[in-house]
C-alpha cells in the first residue's frame, strides 16, 4: 500500500511521473474517472483550510468519486476516540484517506491501520501535496526544474521548509534558505537533502545573500497554524527576510515568486511583489487540484502494491 505523507514517499523520478500525469490531467480535467463508483475519499480537516479542502473536493469529483468532508472537530481525532480506531472506520467507509493535523506520527499511524492509501494534506512538518503544486508552477513558467536556483525566505522551521528541502532537491534544484538562526529546516530533513543527487542545500541569515541570482523566490507565511502565540515575536524576528520588490531586485530579473497562502501583505511578503508580474501564486493556487489529482489517481492505481514490489 502506497501512501503521500512525506515528499520523499515517492521517488525523484516517481516525482517526475507525478507531475506529468498532473500536467496531462491540467490539459484535459475531465477525462480521466479512476474513481468512478464513485469510491469515497474521506477528507478530514483539524486545522483552518481553502486550498486543500475545496482542491481535494472538487479534485475527488472530476475524478468521478465521491468527496466526503469530515469536520475535523466533529471527528475529535486522537481526542474523542484514537486516531488506529478512526483509521479502521474510515477505512471500511472510504477507498482513500486525506488529513491535514498537527503530528506527522498521527498521519502515519492513520496509513498503518487504515487498510486504504492516506494522504497528507498538511503536517506541522510536511506540505508534500503543495510542493507538487510549487513544482508544477515552476516547471510550467521556467519550462524545467532540474538546475533551478530556489530561494526560500523567513520561517523555513515549517512545514514548507521541510518539504522545500526534500522536494526541492529531489527535483535536482538548488535550494537556499535565507532564515534567522534556527529557523531553519530540521536538521535530519536537511542531511537527507544534501544526499539528494544533483540538487542541494543551503543555508544562510543573509536574506539578500539568499535571493542573489534566484529563478525563483518563496515565501510563507510567519505564523504557522498552531504558532498564534507568538505571532507578534515572529513579525520582528522575520522581518529583515520579507520578500519586497527591493528583495527581488537581487533575484534574476525574470525570477518568479511564489507563495502557498494565506498571505500577508506587507509581513513576509509585500502586496506590490505578491500582485505584481512576477508572482505566479493563483497558478500554484489553482495547482494544487490538478497534483492531487495526479496523487489520487497513482495511489489508487497502487492500492495493495508495496513500495519494493
Ligand atoms: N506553514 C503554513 C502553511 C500554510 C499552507 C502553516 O502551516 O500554517
Amino acid at each position: 500500500m502506497r501512501h503521500f505523507l512525506r515528499d520523499d514517499d515517492v521517488s525523484p523520478q516517481e516525482q517526475a511521473e507525478l507531475l506529468a500525469l498532473a500536467a496531462a490531467m491540467k490539459a484535459t480535467p475531465y477525462d480521466a474517472k479512476p474513481l468512478a463508483g464513485p469510491h469515497t475519499v474521506a477528507m478530514i480537516f483539524d486545522k483552518p483550510t481553502l486550498r486543500s479542502q475545496t482542491s481535494f473536493a472538487a479534485g475527488t469529483a472530476e475524478l468521478g468519486g465521491n468527496p466526503l468532508v469530515v469536520d475535523g472537530g466533529l471527528a475529535g481525532i486522537g481526542r474523542r476516540e484514537s486516531v488506529a480506531d478512526v483509521a479502521r472506520v474510515l477505512g471500511g467507509q472510504a477507498s482513500m484517506i486525506v488529513w491535514r493535523t498537527f503530528a506527522q506520527a498521527a498521519v502515519e499511524e492513520m496509513a498503518a491501520m487504515s487498510g486504504v492509501p492516506v494522504i497528507n494534506a498538511l503536517t506541522d512538518e510536511f506540505h508534500p501535496c503543495q510542493l507538487l503544486a510549487d513544482l508544477l508552477t515552476i516547471q510550467e513558467h521556467k519550462g524545467e526544474l532540474a538546475g533551478l536556483t530556489v530561494a526560500f525566505l523567513g520561517d523555513a522551521a515549517c512545514n514548507m521548509g521541510n518539504s522545500w528541502a526534500l522536494a526541492g532537491t529531489m527535483a535536482a534544484m538548488h535550494v537556499v534558505f535565507g532564515c534567522p538562526e534556527g529557523y531553519a529546516p530540521d536538521a535530519g530533513v536537511l542531511v537527507q537533502a544534501e544526499a539528494m543527487p544533483g540538487g542541494s542545500v543551503h543555508v544562510t541569515d543573509d536574506p539578500v545573500a539568499a535571493v542573489a541570482g534566484a529563478d525563483v523566490v518563496v515565501t510563507d507565511t510567519w505564523v504557522s497554524m498552531g504558532k498564534e502565540d507568538e505571532a507578534a515575536d515572529r513579525r520582528v524576528l522575520f522581518s529583515p527576510y520579507a520578500v519586497t520588490s527591493e528583495l527581488m531586485a537581487h533575484a534574476k530579473p525574470d525570477a518568479i515568486a511564489l507563495h502557498c497562502l494565506p498571505a500577508y501583505r506587507e509581513n513576509e511578503i509585500s502586496a506590490e511583489v505578491i500582485d505584481g508580474p512576477q508572482s505566479v501564486v493563483w497558478d500554484e493556487a489553482e495547482n494544487r487540484r490538478h497534483v492531487q489529482k495526479a496523487v489520487m489517481a497513482w495511489l489508487y492505481e497502487r492500492r495493495g502494491v508495496e513500495p519494493d514490489e
